[in-house]
């Protein structure tokens, strides 16, 4: 069973707020400016009392519960809307809830439903005494790396910055859960038909909205949980569905977890790793805890074989088995490794180094996750890093992470181990402390209302949607281009080869 959506219900905080707006307005009518002026301060402290009455009386049931206390006496800073507010689509059931209501059939082989729970996070994680700090484990679950939809629209409910009436919005989020929806037909065959079927539905529902005929999309948003490749198909036969090929999606902006660099409306964001913290004292405890990590190995590679010709994956296993005295292997033929595991997270608590080739796509979660441990990311492909994730990471990949082209070391002419011991305990502090400062910003925190400091990933994402349909507003053109979406075609194709592989492993 799923939990109950959202940690609090949002139709019961608009009654709130509405019923205190209801009884300002009363209090301060112009018909009592005579008792305005002349007992101004009497009423002030009425007012005053008023107000916390109404506040204690309709809370008392939650008053020690902290998430309601946040919202409350929310920060200084979180009052601020600068860029404008968002307004969230009430979509009929079918294009999110209903998921979950029927998580056991998303997938043709497993269910769903543990994977997708605790509002997106997934089950708590278990066994990690004596390799996370004691009183961190509670805020580490097994996080599904596609569960971006339910985290984002769960945070989009509880935002500071969300408005309930469309007319005072600056942009509209649309929670369709795109990526599950498609997820149940990827692998199996289906018709176009089938994988296309719910963007159909969501298209003719969303187009008959007044304000998506006021901007045609240019002021909406989506989250996909997948990445961008997904939703991409120009032929029937190929991978995935079309819905970003679809009139209906050329001016919406799309958070995703690997964007097309050719496609400037898709903005990706982090993967979700495995740690949700609770507070900013949690992020700082991290922080110091991967600081000060003694690191046993020079590099690690976690992952799994594919069999595909010439698969880098397999070129990479081999050679760390035969490192074994500087590289540490976790191999996800023996160790299951989808959700996260222990023996991931110690393998990169415990080395200098991970190696992140392409995964599925040319990113993987697994770059989050050695990051998120303080381990330097060793990329082949530029595209892993380079143009993805520009909001969250430094500006220069090479600040943070190491790159060597993987010709070099498919042909022998470069050693991984010699280009890593190349650099120097100075140069491994310098890059590792690049690495810290992204952590607290590709984390998605656990607070349904995020944390009093730290802005996570998704406060990072939400404000920058807002700030570019803000800069957009001038009615600048979209540059999506049918030249972008040809050039992709062939990438489609590849990837479809890549997938149909049976009994295939997702890490
Ligand atoms: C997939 O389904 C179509 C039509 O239902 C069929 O023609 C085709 O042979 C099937 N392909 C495989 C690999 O089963
Ligand atoms: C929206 O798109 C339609 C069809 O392309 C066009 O006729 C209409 O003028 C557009 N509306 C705005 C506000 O741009
Ligand atoms: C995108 O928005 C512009 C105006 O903002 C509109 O003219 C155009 O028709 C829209 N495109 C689509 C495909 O709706
Ligand atoms: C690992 O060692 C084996 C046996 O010496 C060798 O055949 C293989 O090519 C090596 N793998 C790599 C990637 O160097
Ligand atoms: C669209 O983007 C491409 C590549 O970034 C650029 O060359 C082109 O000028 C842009 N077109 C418009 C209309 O902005």
């Amino acid at each position: 069973m799923i939990p109950p959506f959202g940690h609090s219900s949002p139709d019961l905080q608009t009654l709130k707020k509405s019923k205190s707006t209801l009884v300002c307005k009363k209090t301060f009518s112009p018909g009592q400016a005579y008792f305005f002026v002349h007992h101004r301060a009497w009423l002030f402290v009425t007012s005053l009392f008023l107000v916390f009455l109404l506040i204690f009386v309709t809370d008392t049931p939650h008053i020690y519960n902290k998430s309601t206390r946040l919202q409350l006496f929310p920060a200084p800073h979180a009052e601020k809307c600068e860029s404008g507010k968002v307004y969230v689509y009430n979509l009929p059931e079918m294009f999110n809830r209903e998921f979950l209501n029927k998580c056991h059939e998303l997938d043709p082989w497993h269910s769903r439903c543990n994977a997708l729970s605790n509002n997106g996070f997934g089950p708590r994680a278990t066994g990690l005494a004596g390799i996370v700090p004691e009183n961190l484990a509670p805020a580490w679950y097994w996080t599904d790396m596609f569960a971006g939809e339910i985290i984002y629209h769960n945070r989009m409910l509880n935002y500071k910055c969300r408005t309930m009436e469309p007319e005072s919005a600056a942009a509209f989020y649309v929670p369709f859960y795109a990526g599950i929806a498609v997820g149940k037909y990827l692998f199996t065959n289906s018709s176009a038909m089938e994988r296309d079927w719910h963007c159909e539905m969501l298209t003719r529902w969303v187009q008959n909205q007044q304000y998506w005929k006021r901007s045609n999309g240019s002021d909406h948003f989506i989250m996909f949980g997948r990445a961008t490749w997904d939703f991409r198909r120009t032929n029937d036969a190929d991978w995935g569905s079309s819905f970003i090929n679809k009139p209906f999606m050329q001016n919406i902006t799309r958070l995703t977890i690997e964007r097309s660099q050719w496609d400037p409306l898709d903005v990706s964001v982090p993967y979700p790793t495995g740690f949700h913290p609770r507070s900013d004292a949690d992020i700082r405890q991290w922080l110091n805890f991967v600081r000060t990590r003694k690191r046993k190995s020079l590099f690690t590679f976690v992952g799994g074989k594919r069999s595909i010709k010439n698969d880098f994956r397999s070129l990479l296993l081999s050679y760390c088995y035969n490192e074994s005295d500087s590289c540490r292997v976790v191999d996800c033929a023996r160790t299951r490794c989808q959700d996260g595991t222990s023996a991931i997270i110690e393998a990169f608590l415990d080395s200098d180094f991970c190696l992140q080739p392409r995964g599925d796509a040319y990113t993987r979660r697994s770059q989050f996750d050695c990051m998120l441990a303080g381990s330097i990311p060793v990329f082949f492909w530029k595209r892993s890093v380079y143009d993805q994730y520009q909001w969250f990471f430094p500006s220069d990949p090479a600040s943070f992470s190491v790159f060597i082209d993987r010709k070099d070391v498919r042909n022998g002419a470069i050693s991984i181990r010699r280009v890593l011991e190349s650099f120097s305990r100075e140069d491994v502090r310098r890059i590792r402390e690049k690495v810290f400062e992204s952590i607290p910003k590709f984390l998605y925190a656990n607070p349904s209302q995020g944390l009093e400091i730290s802005t996570d990933a998704f406060d990072i994402a939400i404000n920058g949607v807002l700030r570019r349909i803000k800069e957009q507003r001038g009615g600048r053109k979209s540059n999506t281009t049918k030249e972008a979406n040809e050039r992709e075609t062939s990438w489609a194709q590849y990837q479809v080869d890549e997938l149909t592989v049976k009994n295939l492993q997702m890490y």
